[in-house]
């Protein structure tokens, strides 16, 4: 119970986030001319010490030349453990023109990692006189990360989404398995002879989604390693969406349709959610709080439900 609203998620669609690493750029127009949502360039674990500072330079190049369209365009920068990090921010900030949309902060831990790099991002903006506000997107991959997941969801303004990372996630929080996310082999409930996979990030994935509607931050899955697995992405992705993360990572250009097919609402859904708004419409209009819908009950909250489905649909549609 609680008489405060919850925020409205912020509206840009991140159905797909796709990544690539700063030291390709030959992969840059490619992800530009790409049906994701959102572009990220990867400064941190996808790129080797030994390039970081040409793949900045990569990056920063890519943001001024290449025609980026309507998508999200981030970066995901070094962690604050490395001595990278606070000069990602400022080369990017000073040298990046106003086509940046975004910067990722991986492995967060607490709320002040968020303040660290949101002082850092303001000072610059100041001393450059930027125009556009520079959104932050979070990692949850570690368990500190997601002790403290609440706090970060809170910690700033600025703050537009959050994604789990599975393969760190699962390295801090000690678990056996070098699976990116998907099915784990060894984590199954047993009956007569027979094993049931369950799912280990599930825990995870709920404790994100409810800090993240808590605070008005759109919670993201993030990646799914074995991108030759069309059926298992496929699978995490619409477990991840009925979770109510409203998209999720490619880490291959060939996840992108598969993501974009999961996060948008088909049109049967979208049909589906119409038709109980109309029936609870008519409903109310007879002074009724719950009528029937296809043998089963809706009610005021069934509005609810549906206008989640018809709201993602318009904000995918531009609207
Ligand atoms: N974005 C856009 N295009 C990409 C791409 C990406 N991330 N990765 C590969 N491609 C392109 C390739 O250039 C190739 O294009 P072509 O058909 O024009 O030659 C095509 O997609 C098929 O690529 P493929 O040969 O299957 O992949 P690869 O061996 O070149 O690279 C990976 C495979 C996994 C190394 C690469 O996809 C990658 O680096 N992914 C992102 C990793 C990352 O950013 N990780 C950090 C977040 S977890
Ligand atoms: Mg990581």
């Amino acid at each position: 119970m609680s008489f405060r609203l919850q925020p409205p998620a912020p509206a840009p669609p991140h159905r797909c986030q796709l990544f690539g690493p700063g030291s390709r750029p030959a992969l840059f127009e490619k992800m530009a001319a790409s049906a994701a949502d959102v572009v990220n360039l990867d400064l941190e674990d996808s790129v080797a010490p030994g390039d970081k500072e040409s793949a900045r330079r990569n990056i920063i190049q890519a943001i001024n030349e290449i025609d980026w369209g309507k998508k999200t365009l981030s970066v995901r920068i070094n962690g604050l453990d490395t001595p990278y990090w606070y000069r990602d921010v400022v080369d990017l900030l000073e040298n990046a023109g106003d086509r940046l949309d975004q910067i990722m902060i991986p492995k967060v831990g607490c709320a002040a990692d968020v303040y660290a790099v949101d002082a850092l991002v303001t000072g610059v903006e100041r001393a450059k006189a930027r125009r556009k506000p520079i959104s932050l997107e979070v990692i949850i991959e570690t368990s500190a990360g997601i002790a403290h997941v609440e706090e970060i969801a809170a910690s700033s303004p600025r703050l537009q989404a959050m994604s789990l990372g599975a393969a760190d996630f699962a390295a801090s929080m000690g678990m056996q398995t070098t699976g990116i996310g998907g099915t784990q082999e060894n984590y199954y409930m047993h009956r007569e002879g027979q094993k049931y996979w369950s799912d280990p990030w599930h825990w995870a994935q709920a404790a994100i989604v409810a800090a993240c509607r808590t605070h008005g931050v759109l919670p993201v899955d993030g990646p799914f390693g074995d991108f030759s697995d069309d059926e298992g992405f496929r699978a995490q992705a619409l477990r991840s969406a009925t979770l109510g993360m409203v998209g999720k990572w490619a880490i291959h250009p060939k996840q992108v349709a598969l993501a974009n097919e999961v996060f948008t609402p088909s049109d049967a859904a979208v049909t589906e959610a119409r038709e109980i708004l109309a029936a609870m419409e008519a409903a109310k209009a007879a002074g009724q709080g719950a009528a029937t819908y296809k043998g089963r009950l809706i009610d005021i909250a069934s509005m609810r439900q549906a206008e989640v489905i018809v709201r993602q649909a318009e904000i995918i549609a531009g609207g």
